[in-house]
């Protein structure tokens, strides 16, 4: 089983300020003035010509695809993602996805452009979707909240994970935003990280998945099964982001199999390239 994983494209769309209201006005401001130039048209290209050229099973997006949650950025998303955006792919927001609630309501902006490959909701109360790709069980998390204020915290109500735990016995790849753990070299603040992460992470104890994909922060990393996480994660964002001194930028190509191969491919001289993975142990970070 090989999948695919990118997240956190943020995908870069000129906006008239008039257009956006409250956080957002601050959030574009923010975005084009320090981060758009991280995130290239051409890197953009290469990327998605990359996916084509690549064999997969699965292609999972971990949220963050927009910046402000602004409806044309949403059309631009997914205008670039047509190419890949197939049966074999299954995708999550990120915060950026809810950045006001004004993406929110009766007809959310981000279940508007992708719901066909978002997969079947479980819950009426609760975001919990799963997907069966190629045999293989994918459940799909929202664990961001439309707050008024900018930070990007994250939470996933314990409803959700008890039902995650219950849906099948089988093993299963857990898709999120938010990480559920982090290198010593890269914490998370308390306005970025995911605020009940531990009790998630014990709730998951009972059937823990195989795997946990993840964006959010970005930078790569791959965490090995641990003690307090018996299961791999993975950050494959931000997949569109030059890297630098403090950003490991790309994605994975996952081969799940009696050995599990973690290959990472970044933007290097106008092309993606493969690399190593960076491979930590569980008790070179925390929960
Ligand atoms: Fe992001
Ligand atoms: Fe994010």
């Amino acid at each position: 089983m090989k999948i695919l994983h990118i997240s956190d494209l943020h995908f870069p769309k000129k906006l008239s300020l008039f257009s956006l209201r409250g956080k957002a006005i601050v959030g574009y401001l923010n975005y084009h003035v320090r981060r758009r130039t991280k995130h290239p048209v051409v890197l953009i290209a290469a990327m998605v010509d990359t996916i084509k050229s690549l064999e997969y099973d699965a292609l999972v997006i971990s949220g963050d695809l927009t910046n402000v949650s602004h409806p044309s950025e949403f059309q631009n998303a997914k205008d670039v993602l047509k190419p890949i955006l197939t049966d074999k792919t299954f995708l999550i927001p990120g915060n950026h996805d809810r950045y006001q609630k004004r993406a929110m309501g009766p007809n959310p902006l981000f279940e508007n452009a992708f719901a066909e490959w978002m997969g079947d909701s479980l819950s009426p109360n609760h975001y919990l979707r799963t997907k069966r790709i190629a045999g293989k069980l994918f459940v799909g998390w929202d664990s961001n909240l439309a707050i008024p204020r900018i930070t990007a915290n994250g939470y996933v109500a314990k409803e959700v994970v008890e039902k995650t735990v219950k849906i099948s016995e089988e093993p299963y790849v857990l898709v999120g935003h938010h990480p559920l753990w982090n290198p010593n070299s890269e914490i998370e603040s308390s306005s970025h990280r995911m605020s009940n992460r531990k009790e998630v992470v014990e709730g998951l104890l009972t059937n823990p998945p195989e795997l946990y994909l993840h964006g959010h922060t970005h930078t790569n990393w791959v965490k090995l099964p641990g003690k307090e996480t018996p299961f791999t994660i993975v950050n494959s964002a931000s997949s569109t982001r030059l890297s630098d001194s403090k950003h490991e930028c790309g994605f994975h190509l996952i081969e799940l199999g009696k050995q599990t191969h973690y290959r990472r491919f970044i933007y290097s001289e106008n092309k993606f390239t493969e690399t190593n993975p960076i491979l930590y142990e569980e008790t070179e970070g925390v929960v």
